[in-house]
């Protein structure tokens, strides 16, 4: 899919987009009714008229596993680590060296098989406004909950350079508007938009940034891709749709944009300017996130289609939308954590985790202490350094059903014996952490326990039912009289 229109209007043929009519609030009506719909497994909505703004809102666009696949084009969100797979042809055999598989890396390179394409004219830059012109207030920008200390952006793509090597990024962080030519900008520590910023302050220089909102949906979704720094978020949106993303140079600022955004901001933060303050926001790990000090975005110039729609997504108490955009990068990064440990089977980050609060791990176990070496080697791999509970289960393990995963879990640990805790780095969100930032992992290892390992008991059977009594089960079942069972 080429944009986000061309996406609302495949939801909409397939009934899987709901358009609402009436007047709505963004101040708060359009969470209520959204985090109804997506608690529900409902369709995206499409709210035509928001006060205040002449703009339509487009919302839960990716909020189910049906909708997310269909974004990237895909049956399953499988397909695409399947794709990662072959070709990255990854070395399974257990004797091969660290050094061999490291020589994959280099076909990394081969994700730039639809490098984007740079076009003169852009229909993001339709209506282009600049300095007093632009009125952030008269976009329909959501104020989600209640103690949000404003309204914010929520589905921006904020684009910038690096600007020592001059390498681009672009991640999602939030924007707190606070008034008609400034914003928060709410990028975290660990994110590469902070690292830039950061670079511009050691030199001493403004950092030029520009925001999307809109664009094709493997674009969306590649803004919020922990891809390692130094791969282009556009070469990996034109890789998932398998062709290349558009990009107009931006009107004011020395940056690329893609040209099928419905909306672009452009602009500057200025490291010597004193940090705002930005927050609360009702987060997606269901709390408020604190307020904080934050740079802040000064817009010069906004570009839009004539007829743009205002993409928003609400994080709060999960499952959120968000919770799909998250599932769609554990399968897809599956297959790369699995380069560097082959031993991993499958793993899954649950709802109520928030990404990286809970990981589940399923590994083929092959000596004593295995399950702290994959626990520490992912804690090794980008992101997810900031995982703060891993537990560590046999391969025979469903851990895609949480339900299963703990039931496992809960029997096979001595507590003492099978839970270490240590030190590192925690996520921004993270409130409980005793320093901001600093906080302690716990691992969990919930793998049988060998002799080796100091257990010299028997380890008893899972229960199984013999397979000759559920085939005479299954046929003889509607003799019984107990009609279908719920499953
Ligand atoms: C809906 C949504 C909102 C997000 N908001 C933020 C945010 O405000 N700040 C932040 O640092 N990361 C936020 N993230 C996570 C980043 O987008 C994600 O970590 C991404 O990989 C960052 O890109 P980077 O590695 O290029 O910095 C958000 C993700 C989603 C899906």
């Amino acid at each position: 899919m080429h944009n986000l229109r061309e996406f609302i209007d495949l939801l909409e043929a397939r009934g899987e987009l709901k358009r609402v009519r009436v007047e709505v609030s963004p101040r708060l009506e359009i969470t209520e009714i959204t985090n109804r719909v997506v608690k529900a497994g409902g369709p995206a909505l499409f709210f035509e008229k928001v006060s205040g703004s002449d703009l339509p809102v487009a919302i839960n666009l990716f909020g189910t596993r049906e909708r997310m696949s269909l974004a990237l084009g895909v049956k399953s969100l499988g397909e695409i680590g399947q794709r990662l797979e072959e070709l990255l042809a990854l070395p399974t055999g257990r004797r091969e060296t660290f050094l061999a598989k490291l020589s994959v890396l280099p076909k990394l390179k081969e994700l730039a098989s639809y490098p984007p394409k740079m076009v003169k004219s852009a229909p993001v830059q339709e209506v282009v406004e600049t300095g007093s012109e632009v009125d952030l207030t008269k976009l329909p920008v959501l104020t989600c909950w209640p103690k949000d200390g404003g309204p914010f952006v929520t589905l921006p793509m904020v684009i910038t350079k690096d600007p020592e090597t001059g390498e681009r990024n672009m991640g999602m962080y939030r924007l707190q508007v606070f008034d008609a030519r400034t914003t928060g900008m709410h990028w975290h520590r660990h994110k590469t938009g902070a690292m830039h910023f950061e670079k511009a302050k050691r030199l001493g220089r403004r950092l030029e940034v520009a925001v999307a909102l809109g664009g094709s949906p493997a674009t969306i979704y590649a803004s919020t891709a922990p891809l390692p720094e130094n791969l282009d978020e556009f070469v990996f949106a034109g890789f998932l749709q398998k062709r290349p993303v558009e990009l107009v140079r931006a009107r004011t600022v020395d940056l690329e944009v893609p040209a099928q955004a419905e909306i672009v901001l452009e602009g500057y933060v200025d490291p010597k300017e004193e940090f705002r303050l930005e927050g609360p926001f009702g987060d997606h790990t269901g709390y408020y996130s604190l307020a904080d000090y934050y740079p802040v975005f000064h817009v010069t110039a906004l570009t839009r289609r004539q007829d743009a729609i205002y993409p928003a997504t609400i994080v709060g108490r999960p499952p959120m939308e968000d919770y799909w955009l998250g599932q769609a990068t554990e399968r897809i990064f599956l297959p790369l954590a699995r380069m560097v440990l082959p031993e991993i089977i499958d793993y899954h980050m649950p709802p109520e985790g928030v990404f990286h609060n809970l990981v589940f791990v399923a590994i083929d176990k092959k000596y004593p202490g295995h399950a702290y070496k994959v626990a520490s080697g992912l804690l090794g791999l980008g992101l997810m350094m900031l995982a703060k509970v891993i537990v560590v289960l046999d391969k025979d393990v469903n851990i895609q059903d949480p339900s299963e995963a703990w039931w496992v879990a809960l029997n096979n640990i001595d507590p003492e014996r099978d839970v270490r805790f240590f030190a590192g780095p925690v996520d921004v969100l993270d409130h409980a952490s005793r320093h901001f930032t600093f906080g302690t992992k716990m691992i969990i290892d919930a793998t049988q326990k060998w002799p080796e390992e100091g257990f010299d008991r028997e380890w008893p059977d899972r229960i199984e039912m013999d397979p000759n009594t559920t085939t005479l089960v299954d046929k003889r079942w509607h003799e019984y009289g107990l009609g279908p069972l719920k499953s």
